[in-house]
């Protein structure tokens, strides 16, 4: 989708990906940076382990303890920094920094808004998995005015910690850590069930019916229709996967690289057209 989308824009840049051994980040980011990179994407386990790497921290990534964006600032004669994807100094840049960003849990709301037309202010949320995925959606969520937040994990620790997390900085948020007796606004899952054919469907019918959620989104993109998916389009309800959620955290990055607006067409044909 990158790559389509600087096609768009007239950029001469290319997107690749780079298998980088997480004990060599910090090498692989430093020899980006002196290759005078515009920006990298970062994926697990990276994410983490890149925050203290940056000179700079946006207030996302600071957020959310995860850095997906990173983008490189030359130091102009003057002092300031410039992004190196917007140069316009006719003399390269004498220092390089590495400027963290995250742009995930804004896409999930984006995401949310465009495919379900669904807002976060007092609802209720029925959220499934809390591993790296589930505790920034559950911190952004709260952050965003979600009242009441039930969160699911098969390890109950790690549901615990995130509702610490959230009991301290967002405490208006309501959290339990269980199955809801009564209807919520959403169900989102974040656990990894539904990526493999053979898995189950992520959370109990049993202790809650799909029907009792008003909107279901899957943050799973392959398959593109999950057991989940299937199930509450069955249903009734509405429902979409995490194709969105990829665009936008994509269309996101590219903004801040090139400081233009990404072209979300394109970028989302060329994404269908990749995983179909
Ligand atoms: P991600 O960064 O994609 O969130 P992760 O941190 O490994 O990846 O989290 C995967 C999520 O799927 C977790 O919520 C995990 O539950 P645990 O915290 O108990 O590991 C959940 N998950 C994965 N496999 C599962 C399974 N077989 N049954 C239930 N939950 C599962």
């Amino acid at each position: 989708m990158h790559n389509a989308a600087l096609a768009a824009l007239g950029l001469n840049w290319r997107y690749l990906a780079f298998p980088v051994p997480p004990d060599q980040l910090r090498e692989a980011l430093a020899g980006a940076a002196a290759m005078r990179f515009v920006g990298v994407n970062l994926t697990v386990p990276h994410k983490r382990l890149a925050l203290d790497m940056m000179d700079q921290l946006d207030e996302s990534a600071r957020a959310w303890g995860a850095v997906n964006t990173v983008r490189f600032e030359g130091q102009r004669a003057d002092g300031t920094w410039q992004p190196i994807g917007q140069w316009t100094e006719p003399e390269e840049p004498a220092r390089v920094r590495m400027h963290g960003f995250n742009t995930d849990a804004d896409a999930l709301l984006q995401a949310l808004a465009e495919d379900l037309q669904w807002q976060p202010r007092g609802r209720s949320v029925l959220l499934l998995g809390a591993g790296g995925a589930g505790r920034v959606a559950a911190l952004k969520l709260a952050a965003s005015g979600v009242a009441r937040l039930y969160l699911v994990n098969r390890t109950l620790d790690k549901a615990r910690a995130v509702a610490e997390e959230i009991r301290t900085r967002y405490p208006e948020c309501q959290v339990t850590l269980d199955y809801p007796h009564e209807p919520v606004d959403l169900l989102l899952n974040a656990t990894s069930l539904g990526l493999r054919p053979q898995d189950p469907l992520p959370l109990d019918t049993a202790r809650f019916p799909l029907r009792l959620a008003a909107a279901v989104y899957d943050m799973i993109y392959r398959p593109a229709e999950t057991p989940l998916l299937q199930a509450a389009r069955a249903a009734g309800q509405p429902a979409a996967n995490g194709l969105s959620m990829l665009l936008y955290q994509g269309t996101r990055a590219l903004e801040i690289w090139t400081g233009q607006p990404a072209p979300v067409a394109v970028m989302r044909r060329a994404l269908m057209e990749h995983l179909h």
